[in-house]
């Protein structure tokens, strides 16, 4: 294989260099029509009422926790093995982060889990769609609703995924608001971007504002109405706003989620098949019911089995052409939350410490080939010889 494989790309077409040229050429280059229009496919899309298109999903997380505002001092959930922001969410908004454990086979957070860190201070569950694979947001719901907590689902992995109830994730019908995002590696690309779904029109407001650095100009919204100069800043907010050639781009990214999702998953199924009886390797689990569009393969493999380090499996691999990842450190271990709030201790979270120790996200791109996809799959096999 003389090209390199990453673990994850985007798929960028003709079509979407068109949309993106068309408003290079329209006159509009920040928020335009584009961004309605964006917007109007994701609802589309998971069936929700509203969406609020945005700079990228580290941002939306911020500004759905702000959209809350819940007192300082107050505690949010979320699960360890994710991305950063997940977490930092909550501290740039002056909570205090609470992690609970996954479940070993799902990897998503445990509902179990949540349980037992709820205290009087809890007010907001951040689940994580971990992968591509929808929580168990039917067991987080009734958690939630029995404590009056918010849920603010981190779905930067999930667009085009269902729960196991068959409904798209990102409709709200259990979570309050829920965040995508579009960063190059995720299902759908706008560059940077992301986008946060609601079904709340209060919370829809808010994040309008929240957008725009706290200001509306929302002649029901304001408090006087002196003048076409006039607006009012409601809210403290940055600018978050996405431009009209990242929505374009999204838009027309949009246009292919399905095929996207289709591609993801027959590769997914050509890994499965070869690993799911080799020895040392267990292959991604999905839920009965739930279908995945599958942001990353993870697999867990028993390195202390192969008997080589996981930093020498990714070298060999990385000689071969083949890059590879680990998702993720869990945030808990990061040196800015051992620093700040040195309690989490790793052993406080068993199944998130073994999931880490074996994780290995493999090459999973719509744009793969079989033959690319056979590469991998020969050379994650010979790795080890154990499983010759
Ligand atoms: C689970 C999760 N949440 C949030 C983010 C943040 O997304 P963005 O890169 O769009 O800011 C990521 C990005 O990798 C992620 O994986």
């Amino acid at each position: 294989m003389d090209k390199f494989i990453p673990y994850g790309r985007q798929w960028i077409d003709d079509a979407d260099i068109e949309a993106v040229e068309r408003v290079l050429r329209s006159g509009y280059l920040t928020q335009g029509p584009e961004i309605d229009k964006f917007e109007d496919s994701i609802k589309q899309s998971v069936g929700a009422k509203y969406c609020v298109a945005v700079s990228n999903a580290t941002q939306a997380l911020h500004m759905s926790v702000a959209a809350l505002e819940i007192d300082d001092g107050s505690e949010g959930i979320t699960t360890p093995v994710t991305f950063v922001a997940s977490a930092n969410c909550l501290i740039t908004n002056g909570l205090v982060p609470v992690f609970a454990d996954i479940d070993a086979q799902t990897y998503n957070i445990s509902p179990n889990e949540i349980e037992k860190r709820i205290t009087p201070k809890t007010k907001v569950i951040i689940p994580v769609d971990f992968a591509g694979q929808a929580v168990d947001i039917d067991a987080i719901k009734e958690i939630a609703e029995k404590r009056k907590l918010f849920i603010v689902e981190d779905a930067a992995h999930a667009i085009g995924s269902n729960y196991a109830d068959g409904k798209p994730v990102g409709c709200c019908h259990k979570s309050d608001m829920t965040v995508f995002s579009f960063h190059p590696v995720k299902t759908i690309t706008s560059g940077e971007g992301g986008a946060i779904t609601t079904n709340n029109e209060v919370l829809y407001k808010k994040l309008l504002k929240l957008r725009t650095v706290g200001i509306t100009k929302d002649k029901q919204e304001l408090g006087q109405d002196p003048g076409p100069w006039y607006y009012e800043m409601q809210l403290l907010g940055g600018n978050n706003r996405m431009t009209d050639i990242q929505a374009a781009l999204g838009r027309s990214q949009m246009s292919r989620l399905n095929s996207f999702k289709k591609r993801r998953r027959e590769i997914v199924s050509m890994y499965n098949n070869a690993f799911h009886d080799k020895p040392g390797i267990t292959v991604p689990y999905e839920e009965n019911g739930v279908d995945s569009c599958f942001h990353l393969y993870v697999l867990q493999m028993d390195f202390d089995k192969i008997g080589k380090s996981r930093k020498q499996v990714m070298e060999e691999l990385r000689q071969k052409g083949i890059g590879t990842q680990v998702h993720y450190i869990p945030v808990n271990s990061q040196p800015y939350y051992v620093g700040k709030y040195g309690e989490y201790s790793p052993k406080e979270y068993p199944v998130a410490e073994s999931y880490y120790r074996k994780c290995l996200s493999i090459p999973l791109f719509p744009m793969m080939s079989d033959e690319e996809a056979e590469y991998v799959e020969k050379n994650i096999i010979s790795v080890g010889d154990v499983y010759e």
